[in-house]
């Protein structure tokens, strides 16, 4: 048996998305940047894609610049705006964002561009006033808040922030990687200046994702060498992976509905079975978060043990995000929301996708009750 509940972390290639990829890693191999005709069919190819991905978030094919993935672009837009901002400029980063910003970020600190980090309440929301607190303090000519965390599936109100930076001269970027298919996301209703996203957190391929910018956005590139998506991300296009990205943000958009109503089923049936685990305290239920994700701890029990007695009982979760799981620190996200660091250690994250059923859920409640017991069991005959 096993049960894949990590769909934050990553998320099969949905087979639809393979059989589109598949002619572009062997028969339609022309480079897209050649004026013959397989080059011009590749091409053609990448531009379909670059259109499917665009409708997906409501902007013009021209907004979406392809990247390696999410990461990337979040390193793109932190580097591409600072590097070409007043020298006494200084960015904002909310204290909840993923390591691909929160690292980028403190490298640019370390060369000497001022960096703020705004501040989340217990439910890991950025307010308004925060926000607004951390833009003054900082003469910010960027700032980056996530759509959706990827460990709480807490959703901000970038629409409100987004107005708040615009109003300080910011410009505002949003990483929509873990929002993208699990909610609607839409570039205008947003607000923002610049966009993040990922192709394997929606059934598509990994290594490719996109930075979507507002017409007119200034960037510096990370990379030079050819003309190769507008000069902001030059070097030969990962033409398959990007056919796939095309293909999985058609599905996402046609499917919206169907997949948030399904993993919000099984969360609530899961988080019904959690709250009569007296040891559970379930992360920001309160707040607005994504139907897939919950992130809860176990107090006793340490969410890397629990994660491993699942995982023998073959169902795979997470003790966290998956870059930071393993580094053995409690989760960052946890410790902006003020939780206790015995709590945090026990934070294991369960996140559904669109193949999990009711009876994993009630397989998963099963194993986590027989675990939780005999854990807490073995903790006490210690103590
Ligand atoms: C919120 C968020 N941003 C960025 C990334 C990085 O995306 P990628 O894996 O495509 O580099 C992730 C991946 O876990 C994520 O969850």
């Amino acid at each position: 048996m096993s049960i894949y509940l990590d769909h934050n972390a990553t998320t099969p290639v949905d087979s639809r998305v393979l059989d589109a990829m598949l002619p572009y890693l062997q028969g339609c191999y022309g480079n897209p940047s050649s004026g013959h005709s397989p080059g011009r069919e590749s091409k053609q190819a990448l531009e379909y894609a670059r259109a499917q991905v665009a409708m997906l978030v409501g902007v013009q094919p021209m907004q979406v610049v392809f990247t390696s993935g999410g990461t990337e672009a979040n390193n793109l837009v932190l580097r591409g705006v600072m590097g070409l901002a007043n020298a006494d400029a200084g960015f904002v980063v909310s204290a909840l964002e993923h390591s691909s910003i929160l690292q980028s970020a403190s490298a640019l600190q370390a060369s000497g561009v001022p960096l703020t980090v705004a501040e989340v309440n217990d439910d890991g929301v950025l307010s308004s006033g925060k926000f607004e607190q951390a833009l003054n303090q900082s003469n910010a000519a960027l700032a980056s808040v996530m759509l959706a965390n990827n460990e709480t599936g807490v959703v901000q109100d970038i629409a409100q922030l987004s107005e708040v930076a615009r109003s300080r001269g910011a410009v505002m970027h949003t990483d929509a990687v873990q929002a993208l298919g699990k909610m609607p996301v839409n570039f205008e209703a947003l607000g923002v200046s610049a966009m993040s996203l990922s192709a394997h957190k929606i059934y598509g391929p990994k290594g490719v994702g996109a930075l979507v910018i507002e017409k007119g956005l200034a960037l510096q590139p990370m990379l030079y060498g050819g003309g190769h998506e507008m000069g902001l991300r030059v070097g030969t296009e990962n033409l398959s992976g990007i056919v796939g990205f095309g293909v999985a943000a058609e599905m996402a958009q046609d499917e919206l509905t169907a997949r948030t109503d399904h993993c919000g089923r099984l969360r609530r049936r899961a988080e019904q079975a959690l709250q009569k685990i007296p040891e559970v305290v379930i992360f920001a239920q309160q707040a607005k978060r994504l139907p897939n994700t919950i992130f809860f701890a176990v107090q006793g029990i340490e969410g890397s043990t629990l994660l491993m007695s699942l995982d023998r009982d073959g169902i795979a979760v997470s003790s966290g995000s998956a870059c930071t799981s393993g580094s053995g620190e409690p989760s960052h996200v946890l410790r902006a929301m003020g939780v206790e660091e015995s709590l945090a250690y026990g934070a294991v994250r369960v996140s559904f996708g669109n193949s999990n059923t009711i009876e994993e859920v009630d397989l998963l409640m099963a194993s986590l009750q027989r675990q939780i017991e005999s854990l807490l069991k073995l903790n006490s005959a210690w103590a």
